[in-house]
């Protein structure tokens, strides 16, 4: 036995319980896994598990395109992953990552999708956020680098105070909490953790003007390095109330300047939509968006 990592302790068997304790914390604490943290939900035949299991492998071809999901459901919290999206041609496929509450009427949904394109043309990150039922609040960014070339970090963050959606450290959407004023809010149910992808070119690229080109099949994308991390439901009922879950924190209850700078930089740069401005399928703003960003 160790003793010399708790060279402060003279007593054997504290250290031993730290060291229980510790090993406890880690456990508790590790990285999910597909294996233990997910499960398919579509189409088993299309998902693959390389690097040992570090690596999915998701496959679409003319025969299906494939999903997965969290086991567990998570009221608050942060949950994120790395994506490689399908490179080249990828124009009439949608990869997704996104929270559903799974409840059709008041379903609550915080949505990653990614509109594939032709070759050389830039991938389009859609964002939605349904509360209560209520969603067609989409945004539309494009991506600054190529999401087929390296994984980055897909991340979604949820506390009391706002839903904010992370490209690797820079912020792209920005959900605030405005229960306040009238604005229904995420809060009341869990959402469990969903990937897939599939053949839409009805309508995700260039509005659905260009078709996917299935002699480009099979296409594929890869996720790896997930985090899930919130209160787990069924779990302890004071979980989601409790503001001292790290993910409540002071440095998350607003996007600190750095962030804020990187974020307008987004809007400036990169934003090619935004439901906020859309005055055809909006005549009055939504209340939200004149609440602010
Ligand atoms: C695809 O590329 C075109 C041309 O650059 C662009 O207008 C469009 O927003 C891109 N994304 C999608 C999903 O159509």
């Amino acid at each position: 036995m160790t003793t010399f990592a708790y060279p402060f302790l003279r007593n054997n068997f504290l250290a031993l319980l730290l060291h229980v304790l510790a090993f406890a914390f880690l456990a508790s604490a590790r990285p999910a896994t597909f294996l233990q943290d997910f499960r398919v939900t579509w189409s088993d035949s299309h998902i693959r598990q390389i690097e040992g299991g570090r690596t999915i492998q998701l496959v679409l071809d003319q025969n299906s395109g494939c999903g997965f999901a969290s086991k567990g459901q998570y009221l608050f919290g942060r949950v994120s992953m790395q994506i490689k999206l399908i490179p080249g041609d990828s124009a009439g496929t949608v990869t997704a990552f996104y929270m559903n509450s799974n409840t059709d009427t008041v379903r609550d949904e915080l949505d990653f999708e990614f509109l594939g394109n032709r070759s050389g043309q830039p991938y389009t990150v859609q964002t939605n956020v349904y509360a209560h039922g209520k969603g067609d609040r989409e945004q539309r960014v494009n991506l600054w680098f190529d999401p087929a070339a390296a994984f980055h970090t897909y991340t979604i963050h949820w506390n009391h105070q706002h839903v904010v959606f992370y490209i690797d450290e820079v912020p792209i959407r920005v959900y605030k909490n405005n229960e306040a004023r009238g604005v229904p809010y995420p809060k009341f149910q869990p959402m469990g953790v969903y990937s897939t992808l599939w053949e839409a070119d009805d309508w995700a690229t260039r509005g659905g003007i260009e078709k996917i080109d299935w002699s480009k099949a099979p296409f594929y994308a890869f996720m790896r390095n997930f985090e899930l991390d919130g209160c787990i439901v069924p779990g302890p009922s004071t979980c989601p109330s409790n503001l001292a879950n790290w993910w409540e924190g002071a440095a998350y209850q607003q996007l600190n300047p750095v962030e804020a700078r990187r974020y307008r930089w987004v809007r400036m740069n990169h934003m090619i939509y935004d439901y906020c401005n859309d005055k055809s399928r909006y005549p009055v703003t939504p209340p939200e968006c004149v609440a602010g960003i």
